[in-house]
């Protein structure tokens, strides 16, 4: 099992949400985040306010999945989240011990 970390920008999220469904993915945690990539410290001017070019609030969704199912996911999320400009985003792709469904014990393949 894997975990799937892909922070994307806010304004993405539809279409990388609907390129999930398409390849049957309808389950993810969603978290709005914030932090700074490559060009930490350039500032940029947004709406009349001055942000550290990489301080934007972004979105992470985790998605728990099976191993065969990662690399399918990585590419939906690749291609609907590129614009090709600084700031996209970044996926990591994480190794997972145990996933477990609460309602009924299920684990591993059978929980995602
Ligand atoms: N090495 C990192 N470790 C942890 N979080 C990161 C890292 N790089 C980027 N992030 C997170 O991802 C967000 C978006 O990163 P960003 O797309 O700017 O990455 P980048 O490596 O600077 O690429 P780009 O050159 O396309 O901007 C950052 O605001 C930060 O929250
Ligand atoms: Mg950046």
């Amino acid at each position: 099992m894997k975990k799937i970390e892909a922070i994307i920008r806010l304004n993405r999220f539809d279409i990388v949400r609907d390129a999930l469904a398409d390849i049957g993915v309808k389950f993810f945690t969603l978290q709005e985040v914030k932090g700074f990539g490559l060009q930490r410290g350039k500032q940029m001017v947004y709406r009349g306010s001055v942000y550290d070019s990489d301080y934007i609030a972004r979105l992470q969704l985790n998605i728990l999945t099976t191993d065969e199912k990662v690399n399918g996911i990585v590419d939906a999320i690749l291609e609907s989240g590129r614009t090709g400009e600084i700031g996209d985003g970044k996926i990591v792709v994480l190794d997972v011990n145990q996933v477990i469904r609460i309602r009924n014990g299920e684990t591993a393949d059978h929980a995602v």
